[in-house]
């Protein structure tokens, strides 16, 4: 079934933009006997009812009726280099970051090790159906080199870049730059290597404002104008004493998102983690700008960071995609981040008054997993949904994964209910499928 092109035939979702809150009915299409058509070059070439497959679209079908297809979950925001310590006890944010990860990413200097962590770390992507994601790798630009070479090597869409570091404590001697210079140039050498090789983009990568000088701080700005198509990826306003602690140092800032702000790191291509700990005139910054928020429920509440306002952010016109946060998310699933996000979006409602609260349906769920994905990394001209042209990156899922979503399922009546409880029960056992450009994965 590695032939193409070939018409896969089974039941098809996408998204064409964010259904909402309210499910509207323009924002998704569902096609129950549907069919994807993916051409020679991998790319979509159509998707509908099956029985209104075009005549030059006809070719090899590969049968996955009773199941479902979706687009290749886009995972926004990931740390590769801290595949060892997920699940690591006791823990809030700069302790864990001090006792666990640090040690942790000091094994990147070397190659070897990198490389193998690369792979294995991409597999266990495949494997839980996430085909795009933004990963952090290290300090050490061998740990990017590993981790392109083992992305270009399966022929994923994938964005990374060197992290950047140096100021002491929050960068520890052993993860730092040597310097604005050197860090610059390392980053530069990179973009070179890597940025637009195939499906490949760089992210200038500042890990977060404690760990940067003011300096590299400025670089990282510069940079992201000096190259028109690479993207920024940071943590922001994630812990409340990491955001105390960003107001005490930059005293001129008017929030932790404004030091950002002020060295010209907001923009369309910068993706800002967490952002749990923001007011409205951020949300508006970000809307303006054109930034985008990585949402990480499972590390969130894992590290006991606080509730992100999903609600306030899209109501301000923010893009928001769904990141797992891989070491301190605590699944590489993005069903079951689905899963813990429904949860947050529950508890912050129950912050606000009643008349204006809502709940994440399994229908936003899917958008923000997919599309919401793709247009949060700035990459939705290429992936995120079946339109003509787009790269066929996408998912087989199973409904009768586990004994309990078999029950659940047999007893929906809609197909959103049906959705839902693959959103809350589903994992990776529910991926019975991935495809890259149309080709199957193993
Ligand atoms: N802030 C700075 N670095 C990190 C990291 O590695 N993980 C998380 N969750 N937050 C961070
Ligand atoms: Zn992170």
């Amino acid at each position: 079934e590695d032939t193409l092109p070939a018409v896969y035939r089974s039941t098809v979702l996408h998204f064409l933009r964010d259904p909402g809150a309210d499910d509207d009915p323009d924002a998704w299409e569902l096609f129950e006997d549907g069919a994807l058509a993916v051409g020679a070059d991998g790319r979509v070439r159509w998707a509908g009812d099956w029985s209104a497959l075009p005549e030059q679209h006809r070719g090899e079908v590969v049968d996955h009726r009773g199941k479902l297809i979706v687009p290749g979950f886009v995972d926004t925001h990931i740390h590769y280099s801290q595949y060892d310590m997920i699940a690591s006890f006791g823990a809030q944010l700069q302790d864990w970051l001090q006792e666990y990860v640090f040690p942790t990413e000091r094994k990147f200097a070397d190659p070897d090790y990198a490389d193998r962590t690369a792979g294995l770390f991409l597999d266990t992507l495949l494997a839980c159906g996430t085909t795009t994601a933004s990963v952090y790798p290290t300090v050490h630009p061998a740990s990017v080199d590993a981790f392109f070479a083992q992305a270009h090597r399966r022929g994923m869409r994938m964005t990374c870049g060197k992290v950047l570091m140096d100021k002491q404590p929050d960068a520890p001697d052993f993860l730092s730059d040597a310097g604005v210079p050197q860090a610059e140039e390392r980053t530069r050498q990179l973009i070179a290597r890597w940025h637009r090789k195939d499906r490949l983009t760089y992210a200038i990568t500042p890990r977060f404002a404690p760990s940067s000088s003011d300096e590299q701080l400025a670089m990282a700005g510069r940079l992201l104008h000096e190259f028109p198509d690479v993207t920024l990826q940071t943590h922001a306003a994630e812990s409340r004493p990491e955001t105390a602690s960003v107001l005490a140092r930059f005293t001129d800032a008017r929030s932790y998102l404004d030091v950002y702000d002020q060295v010209g790191m907001l923009g369309p291509r910068s993706i800002f983690a967490h952002c749990v700990h923001i007011d409205d005139q951020d949300r508006s910054r970000l809307a303006t700008t054109g930034a985008a928020i990585a949402f990480c429920p499972t590390s969130n509440l894992f590290l006991g960071s606080g509730l992100f306002d999903l609600a306030a952010a899209r109501d301000a016109g923010v893009r928001v995609g769904l990141g797992t946060d891989c070491g301190a998310g605590t699944s590489y699933s993005m069903l079951r981040t689905l899963n813990e996000a429904y949860k947050v979006v529950m508890l912050k409602e129950l912050t606000k008054p009643p008349h204006r609260r809502t709940t994440l349906s399994a229908l936003r769920g899917f958008y923000l997993a997919t599309l919401g994905g793709a247009e949060a990394l700035h990459l939705d001209n290429h992936i995120g949904n079946f339109r003509p042209g787009k790269e066929a990156d996408f998912i087989v899922l199973n409904w009768t994964a586990t004994p309990t979503l078999a029950h659940r399922t047999a007893l929906a009546r809609t197909f959103q209910e049906r959705l839902f409880a693959q959103m809350i029960l589903g994992d990776d056992r529910s991926i019975a499928a991935t495809y890259l450009m149309g080709r199957r994965v193993p």
